[in-house]
């Protein structure tokens, strides 16, 4: 695998004398609260010896009362990840073609190139603040055809979030075989969130989720795809034996009845994005207008900041992977830790 993500990486952390605990990780987009405390005591409670229940079922049940939707609707996943490229794999053959929009979360694009398959790509342009034109995409669409369209809404790194009437323009110019997978793992962060679940009924979309960002549960590995069921039934049969640990869908099941702990999340987030905002502002970095719990910071060299700020054991995500070498992407931690960021970042040479 050769994609490249944000968290920790051990090795590069013992080449700078640090072990994990001595780091302010911003670079991975999880919950500034970490798992919740309930969430913590089922990990507790859960049976380490029995195998887990092969299909999920308590987890699905759970998910399919809160969303609204048939459990038949629902598969779960070893995070989204897994998902991502299973869903890949039921939708394409080799030589099709898949339109991601970019730049974003690497995996699509693994995914769809394991498949055999071609990747197109709709860009965000920075001369239009890293947002999409929605007439050419769906040109796009129209003339490509493609059977797999990846859209990650909210978009990680951008923060882009389109509205309900851009996705049912996209999901019209498909042709009648082709699927939209939505991926709206970051939408509980989101400021003026909007309900995707309803889209299902237009059958032509897939809504992945990861339950690692919300629930701070990134370690456990959790997350799900909602479609139509000849859809999950196809991609379920991709998915290996017990792919989703008795751990895992324990504390799924216990992080959906903590709604407090994603609400207490979320008014840290806002409070902090305002302190980032202002704060940044004042030391003349610019930032990306974000719609969610992450943004991006323009830093001029964003390897050599990354670098200079893990040796000041602070964790930013270097954007030079998603095509824009100049930026850094942050997650909104607790103010605190977020004053310290800023701190470290006006100490440091910038500029580009
Ligand atoms: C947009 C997006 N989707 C999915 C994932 C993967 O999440 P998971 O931990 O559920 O595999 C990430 C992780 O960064 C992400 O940013």
């Amino acid at each position: 695998m050769t994609t490249v993500h944000g968290g920790l990486n051990d090795a590069e952390l013992r080449a700078h004398g640090l072990a994990r605990a001595d780091v302010l990780d911003f670079s991975s987009n999880v919950n500034p609260l970490g798992a919740s405390p309930l969430v913590c005591k089922a990990a507790a409670e859960a049976d380490l010896s029995a195998y887990p229940d092969r299909d999920c079922l308590q987890l699905r049940e759970t998910l399919a009362a809160r969303l609204g939707i048939g459990v038949d609707h629902l598969l779960i996943g070893n995070g989204s990840t897994e998902l991502i490229h299973l869903l890949a794999r039921a939708c394409l053959a080799p030589r099709d073609d898949c339109l991601i929009f970019t730049p974003t979360f690497g995996e699509y694009d693994e995914a769809v190139r394991l498949c055999g398959a071609n990747v197109k790509t709709r860009p965000a342009l920075e001369a239009t603040g890293l947002s999409w034109s929605i007439p050419q995409a769906v040109r796009e669409i129209e003339t490509t055809r493609p059977a797999l369209v990846f859209l990650c809404n909210p978009n990680n790194p951008t923060g882009a979030y389109l509205d309900r009437d851009a996705i049912l323009r996209l999901s019209d110019a498909l042709d009648p075989s082709g699927l939209l997978a939505v991926d709206t793992s970051y939408v509980p962060f989101a400021d003026h969130a909007w309900n995707p679940t309803p889209l299902l009924g237009l059958g032509n979309i897939a809504l992945l989720r990861s339950m690692t960002k919300d629930h701070g549960l990134a370690g456990v590995r959790l997350g799900y795809l909602a479609a139509q069921p000849p859809l999950i039934e196809k991609t379920r049969r991709l998915q290996p034996a017990w792919s989703v640990n008795a751990v895992a869908q324990a504390l799924g099941v216990a992080a959906l009845a903590d709604d407090t702990h994603v609400a207490a999340a979320r008014s840290v987030i806002r409070e902090s994005k305002t302190y980032l905002y202002n704060q940044l502002a004042a030391i003349d970095l610019p930032t990306v207008p974000s719609a969610t719990n992450f943004m991006l910071v323009r830093v001029g060299d964003a390897s050599r900041v990354r670098q200079a700020l893990l040796r000041r054991g602070i964790a930013v995500r270097d954007c030079t992977s998603f095509g824009l070498p100049a930026y850094i992407r942050i997650a909104t931690r607790r103010l605190d830790e977020c004053a310290s960021l800023v701190a470290a970042l006006r100490d440091l040479p910038l500029h580009d």
